[in-house]
């Protein structure tokens, strides 16, 4: 693949460099063009940005998907047990290919993914896995779900994902896997966690649930620890309403992972193990494959407009886009994210900003506004009989002790971001739109105060 033109080796050094931004100077409308016609923000009566304009569509809908469906519902094979080549086990086999790796089980969600490996691992109560607090609650509840204890580890802030040394900092000796996720789509610092879980004996599942055909030192995320997970829900970059899928080359464990997630029933046809019902659908499969050649087109051009937008937003130190780590070739671009730094804007808070863009016709938006580490499920889970059984009262205590991730709650107020499965498919104009709007609040900040 040539992602934006330049050869493979010329991306990753120009991504591993500092972000993708550097390989989309080409064309730019320069800085001082767009704060000269900048003119009066929109939410103080001027004249809007962007007027009247639809986003592309989100979920994407074809009529190749459309006939997919169609012809499943005809065949009347709905269950993927109906037929070893129906649309679910074709799925598992092409996306496989396309994952560069050997095998995939498709499931019912990302959820049911992740949890499907934590008991394939044998992970049960008494045990702890660490992750991130800043993430879909899925990921956590696939943790206790088996009854196992989920650390939660604080973020590096610039790049939103899991700080490697604080997971280090994490690990006991109760400590059976860790669980990183990436966030926006886009790698965590893989390099360094596999690191740690080689020194501590400690498998990996990715939770790479947002981050589909995104690329790190080579190879695909998902594919990279001995298991990854992929959503398929509604939102994703690629989707079917709900849908997940395991990625893994061990095909020992990968046959584990299917008899958990088939009640417990092996390709063999035996009641082996605990297990819940997890199988993806044939309908669900059909959307999938209806729509992998046009994901990679559409991933192709988010990683493009990504690039262009990053550096477009260059001339704004108030907006810092995602840091990307050395090895990052592509991201999924599910989300387009940025820290919004206040000291450039007048110290005006987000919300003032967010609604001075709403109102250019640009819509960004906080993503999560608390961590996981704040929220009830904490003291709830704590407090039941399972827990207070498999864990000491002295580890529950230092448990609560240690919940504080000052740098998650500092992304969380700081962060804004767009949504990107369909915008960011959109045009060069569409991202000039995006770019424009914010500089345009940037250079009008001594008027936030106002709104
Ligand atoms: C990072 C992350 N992990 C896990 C999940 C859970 O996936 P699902 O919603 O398919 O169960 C999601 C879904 O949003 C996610 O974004």
């Amino acid at each position: 693949m040539k992602p934006h033109g330049l050869t493979r080796r010329q991306f990753i050094a120009a991504a591993s460099a500092s972000s993708l931004a550097a390989v989309a100077a080409k064309s730019l409308p320069a800085y001082g063009d767009v704060t000269r016609k900048a003119g009066k923000l929109a939410i103080l009566g001027g004249e809007p940005v962007r007027k009247n304009k639809a986003w592309p569509d989100w979920p994407h809908v074809d009529d190749q998907i459309v006939d997919a469906v169609v012809k499943t519902t005809k065949s009347g094979i709905w269950c993927r047990i109906q037929s070893e080549t129906g649309t679910v086990p074709t799925f598992e086999k092409e996306f496989a290919k396309l994952m560069g790796t050997k095998f995939c089980v498709a499931t019912g969600s990302g959820t049911q993914a992740l949890h499907t490996c934590v008991e394939a691992l044998g992970i049960g109560p008494g045990d702890e896995v660490i992750t991130s607090p800043y993430t879909d609650p899925g990921t956590i509840m696939a943790i206790l779900a088996s009854r196992a204890l989920p650390v939660l580890a604080d973020l590096d802030p610039e790049s939103y994902q899991l700080d490697p040394a604080d997971v280090e900092r994490r690990i006991t000796e109760n400590t059976r896997a860790i669980m990183p996720v990436h966030m926006m789509g886009q790698p965590c610092h893989l390099e360094r966690i596999m690191a740690i879980a080689r020194k501590h004996r400690l498998p990996v599942i990715e939770d790479a649930a947002q981050a589909h055909l995104a690329e790190y030192q080579g190879k695909k995320l998902g594919t990279i620890a001995p298991l990854g997970c992929f959503s398929f829900q509604t939102s994703k970059t690629i989707a079917c309403g709900e849908g997940g899928a395991i990625m893994g080359s061990d095909e020992e464990l990968m046959d584990k992972c299917y008899t958990v997630h088939n009640h417990g029933t092996s390709r063999k046809g035996r009641t082996e193990v605990i297990g819940p019902k997890y199988r993806m659908n044939e309908f669900e499969a059909a959307v999938l494959l209806a729509q992998l050649a046009g994901a990679q087109e559409r991933f192709r051009r988010r990683n493009e407009n990504a690039a262009y937008l990053t550096a477009r937003l260059k001339g704004c130190p108030g907006l810092v886009p995602q840091k990307l780590y050395e090895g990052t070739a592509s991201g999924s671009f599910y989300l387009y994210s940025m820290t919004y730094r206040k000291e450039h804007f007048n110290n005006a808070d987000r919300s003032r900003f967010l609604k001075a863009i709403a109102a250019e016709g640009v819509g960004l938006s906080p993503y999560i506004e608390r961590g996981l580490h704040r929220e009830p499920w904490v003291e709830n889970v704590l407090k039941l009989k399972v827990y207070q059984k498999m864990f000491s009262p002295q580890r529950l205590q230092q448990y609560r002790d240690e919940l504080s991730c000052p740098k998650c709650d500092q992304v969380c107020q700081e962060m804004a971001m767009i949504w990107a499965s369909g915008p960011l498919v959109g045009t060069r104009q569409d991202m000039d739109d995006i770019a424009d709007a914010i500089l345009k609040v940037y250079e009008n900040r001594d008027q936030l105060a106002a709104i």
